[in-house]
């Protein structure tokens, strides 16, 4: 066991069938999270790049199983901000030291990629790095966003088993979410991509092929996330994803992409206590705080008891756990 954590620390290289054996033997977790460090050290450095998270509408046409944002959940308060808020937003983050700013909703057919650049447009005037999640969307709408300026691009895969995808995913293809992310690629942007972990009828091997997927896009960000059970959702009354479990995942992500980003996940730290901090110990380079406004924050409710992170408490926390914050833009080191 010992010699597959040293082969993927070396060659950052593994089969599926050595990635199912490591995350199937619990023994060798501590080894293998330490490996993880190690890389993240050597390759991204100390640095934690910090990313202003602008959650700006939570109207999501879409039905993901998971997810308490889903359209037919009618048990939520549902928000939308201007584009002034959202600028006005940015410049808040911006003003506080901000490098990058991630403006991220759920699939609302009111933001069309037009509406969208004249936003992107306007941040970009302040000299910072803009991230968007705003799903899935046509090559040209994509050139759209990459023309007025959008760096880059989040869309997790959720489940590169095809079939849990259909079932958690009624409406939706498969095929196009993978053709959103190529295409993505192709326009430039630095792309991330990311699985659940933890759902129903999720097979080791199936996060085996998730993580060789991140290696066969060349992904440039990576976000891990355990799934937390919502209750206005058909998955509410299934059993959270195994927090290790999760933490292995990105482990051996970065073993096999060091050079990329790893955010500590919200949904890391809002399953386990000190999370965040484990994760940044286990290959993580990123940690996106919540910038929105309170109101509209307790409403942007993916999964239930979403936590947020104080500013200063974070920056201590980081300081302790020898960490330095990143002064520039923290592009991904993958693609130079
Ligand atoms: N638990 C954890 N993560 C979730 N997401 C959506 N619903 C849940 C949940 N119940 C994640 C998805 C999505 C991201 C924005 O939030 O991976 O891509
Ligand atoms: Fe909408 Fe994203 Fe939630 Fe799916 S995961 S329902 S696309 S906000």
């Amino acid at each position: 066991m010992e010699k597959l954590i040293e082969k993927a620390e070396k060659e950052h290289c593994l089969s599926k069938e050595e990635i199912t054996v490591l995350l199937s033997d619990n023994s060798i977790n501590t080894e293998l999270f330490n490996a993880a460090d190690r890389v993240r050290k050597t390759f991204v450095g100390d640095e934690v790049h910090l990313r202003a998270l602008i959650e700006f509408s939570n109207i999501c046409k879409r039905n993901c199983f998971y997810c308490g944002l889903r359209a037919e959940n009618k048990n939520i308060e549902r928000y939308r901000l201007t584009p002034e808020q959202i600028i006005e937003t940015a410049k808040i983050a911006v003003e506080l030291g901000y490098k990058t700013v991630v403006l991220q909703s759920g699939e609302d057919a009111y933001f069309t990629a037009e509406l969208l650049a004249k936003i992107i447009k306007q941040i970009k005037k302040m000299d910072v790095a803009v991230t968007l999640g705003v799903g899935e969307m046509s090559f040209e709408e994509y050139k759209i966003l990459k023309d007025a300026g959008a760096d880059r691009f989040l869309l997790r895969i959720e489940t590169t088993d095809g079939k849990l995808y259909k079932k958690l995913h009624p409406a939706a293809s498969f095929e196009n979410r993978k053709r959103c992310l190529y295409d993505l690629k192709k326009l430039g942007f630095e792309t991330g991509t990311g699985c659940l972990v933890g759902l129903p009828e999720q097979t080791i091997e199936a996060l085996a092929d998730d993580i060789l997927f991140f290696k066969e896009l060349n992904a440039d960000m990576i976000g891990i996330g355990p799934f937390i059970p919502h209750k206005d959702t058909p998955l509410g009354n299934f059993t959270a994803g195994n927090f290790e479990l999760a933490v292995k995942v990105m482990a051996i992500t970065r073993l096999l992409l060091p050079c990329i980003n790893i955010p500590a996940t919200t949904a890391m730290e809002t399953l386990v206590k000190n999370g965040r901090n484990i994760a940044l110990q286990s290959g993580a380079n990123v940690v996106m705080p919540n910038v929105t406004a309170l109101d509209y924050r307790k409403m942007y409710e993916i999964y239930p008891d979403k936590v947020s992170v104080d500013y200063s408490s974070l920056l201590e926390n980081l300081k302790q756990i020898g960490r330095t914050v990143g002064k520039d833009y923290g592009n991904s080191k993958n693609r130079r």
